[in-house]
């Protein structure tokens, strides 16, 4: 259960990394790039690729494992077999249905979902103090379900939600103000998907609000509602125009999921807006949906309530109504 409580207070830096083993389920453009960015970031000592196509697996396992001599300290191994992700500290899982030229990640629900009802089970099985990270998209939905098949505490299991859309925004207003992206901290909120929400008002550029930003700097005009309107739609069609130029996208999706990876691993309590099961959050339950969490070893610690306005927290119901009635289809 996702818990309010008092968070405890931080462990020594780096936490403990002494053992680190994180399992990546499906080794297709996502998982092979995200298994290598868990090399090339030393995420992990030890990552293992699981997929049913073996050879593709093994293929995509020595590949990654001829570069480790130049990566920090680590192992990549790749099997047919579920035992391969025995005793892992994280499962990231990115088998699922492949977005086609057109097609909405909503489209994706039923498919993925029959994978999951198979794949789950004996994912907990070899691996059951494992925090999950689901990947598979419509990666709202599909957490809900898996969380449920899997009968694991939600703190433990969530998805990578917009944890990538936030980056992307942050890149498109770097590139806007002329500031570097580490300096903006901006959220987009809701489904990963067509009705996510960007939170404008709660987003800050250094110190200075975002919306205050033109006005401070005497760049007027810089983020006024038109820019904004364009980023949002930037933002939202990425993967569309991604997918329609290069049949996937993997590579920021790869490191997004790093990320969330090296928070848990080093119980950094990093604050991610990954999607996680809402109850009574700003109205909103019954639903996995991407809101700031604060993400540590023991996985979700807390959600955070951000500053909304009318307009976003409106969007944001409505961003739960749509990925609700998805689920609901699908008997979850
Ligand atoms: C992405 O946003 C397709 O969900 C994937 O890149």
């Amino acid at each position: 259960e996702p818990t309010d409580a008092h968070v405890p207070g931080p462990r020594p830096p780096g936490g403990d990394r002494r053992r680190s083993k994180v399992a990546v389920v499906g080794a297709g453009a996502v998982g092979s790039t995200l298994a290598y960015a868990c090399l090339v970031r030393g995420a992990a000592r030890e990552v293992v690729l699981y997929d049913v196509d073996r050879a593709r697996v093994e293929a995509e396992a020595l590949d990654i494992a001829h570069g480790v001599a130049f990566t920090p300290m680590g192992t990549v191994d790749g099997s047919d077999d579920v035992e391969i992700c025995r005793d892992a500290d994280v499962v990231a899982i990115t088998a699922g249905a492949k977005q086609k030229p057109g097609q909405s990640r909503l489209d994706l629900a039923g498919a993925t979902i029959g994978i999951m009802r198979d794949l789950v089970p004996r994912l907990v099985a070899v691996a059951p103090e494992a925090t999950v990270v689901m990947v598979a998209n419509p990666v709202d939905v599909v957490t809900y379900a898996g969380l449920q098949i899997s009968g694991l505490p939600a703190t433990r299991f969530f998805g990578s939600g917009t944890v990538l859309d936030s980056s992307r925004l942050r890149y498109l207003v770097a590139r806007e103000c002329g500031v570097a992206v580490q300096n903006v901290h901006a959220y987009i909120a809701g489904e990963h998907g067509d009705s996510e929400v960007p939170l404008w008002s709660s987003a800050v550029i250094g110190a200075v609000p975002l919306l205050e930003w033109g006005r401070r700097t005497g760049a007027e005009g810089v983020l006024d509602r038109a820019v904004r309107e364009r980023i949002t739609e930037e933002v939202v069609s990425s993967a569309y125009r991604i997918i329609e130029g290069k049949g996937a996208t993997n590579y920021a999706i790869g490191l997004a999921v790093t990320r969330i990876i090296e928070a848990v691993l080093r119980d950094e309590r990093s604050i991610l807006p990954v999607s996680t099961r809402l109850e009574d959050y700003l109205g909103i339950s019954g639903v996995c949906l991407s809101v700031p969490c604060i993400v540590g070893k023991d996985g979700v610690l807390r959600r955070l309530e951000p500053d909304v306005s009318d307009d976003e927290l409106a969007a944001l119901r409505r961003s739960a109504e749509k990925v609700r009635a998805v689920s609901a289809q699908f008997g979850f």
